[in-house]
């Protein structure tokens, strides 16, 4: 693939008033999430709820990609239509998260580092023969008084621009998603100069490694006060702060900054993305692409079974029209009275 087309599928996955679903939650994390509506993680749970995501009606109105499994790259639905294909034929992009995992990093207690490196070029390679036309590769930055390292920092921006530039030469888009948690006591501030540290190596490292940045996508944390901060920023202060923070370290070349919801409520990662394009004049989109923000309801909804589709649906699609009209600033509470019914 050419890098016009690299960038134009870029582009396409932040296009006006649209965002990306993340449904890529490895084996672990679905069991988690299932736990919590009492299900079983048995592979045809799996599809089916994958499945009633992803034949949503008008999911393509707010949605421009979906990123899925290995596994769910792999399944198809009750009629035999491959996911990948299904997406497509709503004009849906399919990718595919493709690292291994967060790891413990050797050396550093309490740092993880993310595997998948080897055999990525063929990996890549099949999952484009399926469909894919993006990637994913999410690395995990903790903050305590002592954490961050530089070298966790450091490992992780070498490894999410080796695995970038190997998605790019197989004509797939990276997502690149270094995640700096919002677990702890710390301060704005804090989440402020480690998220600054952490984009400015991994944008150092990009270039390095000669990555194409008009046909890449950060994903990344919003800068918040941790979850157990004595005093929380609101809304105007994190959209605020964000965009300084995203401002002093995101070249402009980028097409856009894809937020991961990372355990805000629905509510309140709808209402940051909306706060934050109010504010305007950035170089780059300002998107989503949210997994539990999106599907928590539509979870709940469900609770595995079969006759609560079409409510899972609904739910799903409310939280998409409102991330929808967050791209363009203009979500407010009164949308969220138009919610179905729990
Ligand atoms: P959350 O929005 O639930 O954080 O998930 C997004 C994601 O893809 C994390 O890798």
């Amino acid at each position: 693939m050419s890098a016009q087309e690299l960038e134009a599928t870029a582009k396409a996955l932040v296009a006006e008033g649209k965002g990306i679903l993340a449904a890529d939650e490895s084996d672990p994390t679905i069991e988690k999430r299932f736990k919590s509506i009492d299900i079983e993680s048995t592979e045809e749970n799996r599809r089916s709820y994958r499945q009633m995501l992803f034949t949503t009606p008008g999911l393509e109105e707010f949605i421009s990609g979906v990123i899925l499994f290995d596994e769910t790259m792999r399944q198809s639905t009750d009629e035999g239509a491959p996911f990948p294909e299904l997406l497509a034929s709503k004009g849906i992009i399919p990718g595919i998260k493709v690292d291994k995992g967060a790891k413990a990093l050797a050396g550093f207690p309490g740092e993880k580092v993310t595997e998948g490196l080897d055999g990525l070029r063929a990996r890549l390679e099949s999952y484009r023969e399926l469909g894919a036309r993006f990637t994913k590769w999410r690395a995990v930055i903790e903050i305590d008084e002592a954490l961050p390292t530089d070298y966790c920092i450091d490992a992780n921006a070498h490894a999410l621009a080796r695995y970038a530039a190997l998605s790019a030469e197989a004509g797939l888009v990276p997502i690149v998603e270094p995640e700096v948690l919002m677990d702890g006591t710390h301060s704005i501030d804090r989440c402020y100069e480690v998220t600054a540290r952490t984009l400015s190596r991994l944008f150092s490292q990009l270039l390095e490694h000669r990555v194409l940045l008009e046909g890449l996508l950060l994903k990344t944390n919003m800068v918040l006060s941790g979850t157990e901060a004595a005093q929380r920023a609101g809304v105007e202060e994190v959209a605020s702060v964000t965009v300084r923070c995203l401002r002093s370290t995101v070249p402009a070349a980028v097409p856009g900054v894809v937020f991961l919801s990372g355990g805000q409520t629905d509510e309140q990662a709808t209402a940051h993305l909306s706060a934050m394009n109010r504010l305007g004049g950035n170089p780059w989109e300002l998107s989503f692409s949210y997994g539990r923000a999106l599907q928590a309801p539509a979870l709940k909804a469900w609770k595995g079974d079969r006759s609560n589709i079409e409510a899972g649906q609904q739910a799903l699609a409310h939280r998409a029209r409102c991330n929808g009209a967050a791209r363009y600033g203009e979500y407010s509470e009164e949308m969220e009275q138009q919610a179905p019914a729990a």
